[in-house]
């Protein structure tokens, strides 16, 4: 059975797409095959980390809403790029960086039921094993969507109190959508902290199990979204962490 793996957050920036980006990879390694969607529409990146380059992209996501493309044909393989060798594949769906289309989707919106549609039409067709969602932060309806078909949601936030409380509030709506699988992971964690109190905290805060506690990192900063992080540096803790969450994963 395909899997559906959405990960979100509540404010921006907390690392998701990095974080997807890096899992998908670990993933693929094992021999999986992985689609990846840049569900983040109003403003799309993740194709950044995979190597793909706003040249080489011609359908995208928003081609299939506007009926300008099947979903087949947003699909681009960047499992050579991210260094998978064996029969893993990284099939990612980029969206669209263009000024105007960003500004279509956000005077018109798009109908949500067709990021449903494709993915159950792909999962149908294509031998896959996991389908990933990268999110828009914050809460509307494309979100609502996507957590309520996930098998497992990945819930990303900081040690910062303005992402313990919209994180409340978004695990409040995946509890009420009762989706099978909840994953907590804190990111950036500065490492003055004591990292064992602070997951006890938040665990007891949510209810929910912390599946990893990353550091923050100066070579994150410095690869700047320009590659996967784990493939780059292979033996740093943050790597350590994220394969521990990608075997849970693939555990589930
Ligand atoms: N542990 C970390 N330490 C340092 N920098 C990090 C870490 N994780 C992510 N970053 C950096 O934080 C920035 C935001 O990361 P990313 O784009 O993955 O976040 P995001 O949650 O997808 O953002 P958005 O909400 O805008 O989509 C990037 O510059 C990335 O390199
Ligand atoms: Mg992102």
């Amino acid at each position: 059975m395909t899997k559906i793996i959405s990960i979100h957050s509540y404010r921006g920036g907390t690392g998701k797409s990095n974080i997807t980006a890096n899992l998908v990879t670990s993933i693929a390694l094992q021999g999986k095959q992985v689609v990846v969607i840049d569900c983040d529409i109003q403003s799309p990146g993740i194709h950044n980390i995979f190597d793909l380059n706003e040249s080489d992209i011609d359908k995208t996501l928003n081609d299939y809403f506007w009926g300008r493309a099947t979903i087949y044909e947003t699909i681009y393989d960047v499992s050579q790029e991210t260094g998978i060798k064996n029969e893993g594949k990284i099939l990612l769906i980029p969206a669209s960086v263009n000024a105007d289309e960003i500004a279509r989707i956000l005077s018109e919106g798009y109908n949500v039921n067709l990021i449903h549609q494709g993915i159950q039409e792909l999962i149908k067709n294509l031998n896959l094993d996991y389908v990933f969602i990268d999110t828009h932060p914050g809460l509307s309806k494309e979100v609502f969507l996507s957590i309520a078909i996930s098998h497992i949601f990945l819930v990303v936030l900081r040690p910062d109190r303005q992402d313990f409380q919209g994180t409340a509030i978004i695990i409040d709506l995946a509890k009420q959508l009762m989706i099978p699988k909840m994953m907590l992971l804190v990111n950036k964690v500065v490492n003055s902290i004591n990292f064992n109190d602070l997951k006890i905290q938040i665990e007891n805060t949510y209810g929910i199990p912390i599946v990893g506690m990353f550091p923050v990192s100066e070579e994150m900063f410095l690869l700047g979204s320009n590659g996967i992080f784990c493939q780059e540096y292979a033996y740093h803790n943050w790597t350590k962490n994220l394969r521990i969450v990608a075997e849970e994963i693939l555990k589930a």
